[in-house]
């Protein structure tokens, strides 16, 4: 530890310094004759105790103390005044500018060592106590450093969870695609024949209607057209085809419809999840969107019920709710589809108002998850599916999108060989 000494008389220097020797105070001692060298000596090394003069020439104690509390640098280092007793107003002073401590002057060696030792223990502690708290910034930082990581990484799990979700659903969702397409193609190419058909009887009528307006042709020939336009009626099936074009049109709108609508939820879930994508939402809606991604995966196997209450608008996430949904309802079908059973499997989606809560419940009559695990579930990684069938992610972000996200619960219950049933409760807001 190194001690400086600041007084202009030489005499007073040396005693306190022989005082400290001969009392063997561990420390380096630095003498200073005037408030300029001591403040030399302080902004060009590390000093631990300043003992300082009140009265000296030039730079007084008082202005050298100012000088040194400017610097935050030295804010901390105890500086102990050397006064005589009756030097009770520059010792006031001396404290108002952030003086630690004083000594009696003339010097009494036993009060002298006493208050040094005192100022070197708080050194002591307040050296330790910056290195504690250097030691934990360094350590907050790291920690900031891998919360940033692991938040990268979560976020990089959680669209890999997508990928995985949408490569489960791609051979169900491209059949779902292909058949409204297979039907539109099909009634563009009858609506082409029909085309056809009455382009030659409008052919037929321009026909007729030059031969009005043409003044040389006799009326049995404009008759004779007349014939065969009529007989194009007949043989054409006009009349079948007038009717059928508008069931064409608005059939093959109503699969385009559908093949826009799978499209935009397949889009809805596999984009990046934007902060931007919380707004409010018709629930029901969601769950529809996220029924269309499904439903090819259970049909003729599992029968899917709906029992939707009107519900006020929710203020969510819906990338990230519909990736819930999703889930649940892919690990109900895949659950039933797990087990050989005689009978069809069912799945109920209800969804109510309660408690100033959306509620959304789930129910399958599956397998149910087995008490032993289904305190598991949630946990990253846990899975009860082949190597390859499963991630056992979607659970855990599921709960972490519910809970931390929305600030509502996601439940489960089960009972082995009857089904599963996991509740969703989303807190509802107010539209201001
Ligand atoms: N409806 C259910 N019926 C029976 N078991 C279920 C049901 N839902 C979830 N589980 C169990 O919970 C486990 C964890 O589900 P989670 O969705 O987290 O992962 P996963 O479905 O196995 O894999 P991933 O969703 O990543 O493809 C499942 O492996 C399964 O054992
Ligand atoms: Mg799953």
């Amino acid at each position: 530890m190194k001690i400086l000494i600041v007084d202009d008389t030489r005499f007073n220097l040396e005693y306190a310094k022989n005082i400290l020797i001969e009392n063997k105070i561990d420390c380096h001692i630095l003498l200073a004759n005037s408030g300029k060298e001591a403040l030399n000596i302080i902004n060009s090394e590390e000093i631990d105790i300043v003992i300082l003069d009140i009265v000296m020439p030039e730079i007084d104690g008082i202005e050298t103390l100012k000088e040194i509390r400017k610097n935050k640098v030295h804010h901390n280092i105890p500086v102990i005044m050397f006064t005589s007793i009756t030097d009770k107003q520059a010792l006031q002073k001396s404290f108002e500018c952030g003086a630690t401590d004083f000594i009696n002057k003339p010097i009494e060696p036993i009060e002298f060592i006493s208050r040094i030792k005192a100022a070197m223990r708080i050194r002591k502690y307040e050296l330790n106590l910056k290195e504690t708290l250097n030691t934990i910034k360094i350590q907050n930082e790291e920690l900031l450093d891998l919360n940033k990581k692991l938040q990268e990484t979560q976020s990089y799990l959680v669209q890999k969870e997508k990928l995985i979700a949408i490569g489960q659903l791609a051979a169900g969702v491209a059949h779902e695609i292909n058949n409204p397409i297979g039907y539109v193609s099909s009634n563009t190419q009858t609506l082409g024949k029909y085309i056809y058909k009455i382009k030659t009887t409008i052919y037929k009528y321009r026909e007729l209607m030059d031969c009005l307006n043409d003044t040389n042709i006799e009326s049995k020939e404009i008759q004779g057209i007349i014939e065969e336009i009529s007989e194009l009626r007949n043989t054409l099936g006009l009349d079948f085809i007038i009717g059928d074009i508008d069931y064409l049109i608005d059939d093959s709108f109503k699969g385009i419809e559908k093949v826009t609508k799978i499209v935009q939820s397949l889009r809805n879930f596999a984009r990046h999840d934007l902060k931007s994508d919380f707004n409010y939402y018709d629930f029901n809606h969601l769950l529809d969107e996220t029924l269309l991604l499904v439903n090819n995966e259970a049909k003729h196997i599992i029968h899917i019920e709906k029992d939707l209450q009107e519900l006020p608008l929710i203020y969510c996430n819906r990338t990230q709710i519909g990736q819930v949904l999703l889930n649940i309802m892919m690990n109900a079908v895949q659950a039933l589809k797990s087990q050989t059973r005689e009978d069809e499997g069912f799945i109920k989606i209800s969804a109510y108002v309660s408690e100033n809560h959306i509620f959304c419940e789930i129910m399958d009559n599956g397998p149910g998850i087995d008490e032993s695990i289904i305190n598991k579930i949630f946990n990253p990684f846990f899975t009860t599916k082949e190597i390859g069938a499963g991630t056992g992610l979607g659970l855990s972000i599921s709960y972490d999108i519910v809970v931390n996200k929305h600030s509502g619960q996601l439940l489960v219950t089960s009972k082995t060989n009857e089904g599963t049933t996991f509740t969703m409760k989303l807190p509802i807001k107010k539209i201001t």
